[in-house]
């Protein structure tokens, strides 16, 4: 894609992949998009795991009851995970990182998911994010926010039509309750 404004239009959350290999240069560009992305302060509290195991994914869609699907058939998830010790933004931060992956994943061709795993919990009531850490032998001050799935599309979504959009949310010069 050619234009930033075209590529945030057709960005949408691909939740089924083919079973193609995702290039190393596309994966090399989307974890440089994580370590670039920015951070409060420049703290860059965020790390990041890579996960390509077919076993290993299996597992992470275990991580909760449901929201899991595009782990079942994704070659690619990272882990987004921030140090609350080193930034009071580690949400923000991680956030940053995970959509700014989205973006330069739609740029390669690719689909991607965000997973929610912070505050969800498994079927059992256990916490999702225990359930990663544990897995992944992540330590305990590290929070894991999300993972986000990349992969070839195998379905199709509609852009978003700029028509549509919500005007009636932007306020001009003070909040104003009628349009
Ligand atoms: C904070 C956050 C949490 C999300 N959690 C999940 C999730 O656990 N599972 C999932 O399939 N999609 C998840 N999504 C994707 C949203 O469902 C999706 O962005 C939303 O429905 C809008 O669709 P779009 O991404 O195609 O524009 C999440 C997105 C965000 C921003």
């Amino acid at each position: 894609m050619n234009n930033l404004h075209e590529l945030i239009l057709h960005r949408r959350s691909i939740r089924k992949y083919s079973e193609e290999h995702i290039s190393p240069e596309c994966v090399k560009i989307i974890l440089e998009a994580a370590l670039v992305a920015p951070s409060s302060k420049g703290k860059m509290p965020c790390q990041f795991v890579v996960i390509e195991d077919k076993n290993v994914l299996t597992e992470l869609a275990n991580s909760k009851d449901f929201g899991t699907k595009p782990l079942e058939s994704c070659p690619l998830a990272v882990v987004v995970t921030s140090n609350p010790e080193i930034s009071d933004c580690w949400v923000e931060d991680a956030s940053i990182a995970a959509i700014f992956m989205q973006l330069q994943a739609e740029d390669c061709g690719l689909g991607s998911c965000w997973i929610q795993i912070a505050n969800r919990l498994k079927e059992d009531g256990t916490s999702s994010e225990d359930y990663v850490r544990n897995l992944l032998s992540i330590p305990d001050e590290i929070r894991i926010l999300c993972i986000v799935t990349f992969g070839k599309k195998d379905e199709d979504r509609k852009p978003y039509d700029p028509e549509k959009c919500k005007w009636e949310k932007i306020h001009i010069g003070k909040w104003r309750t009628e349009n």
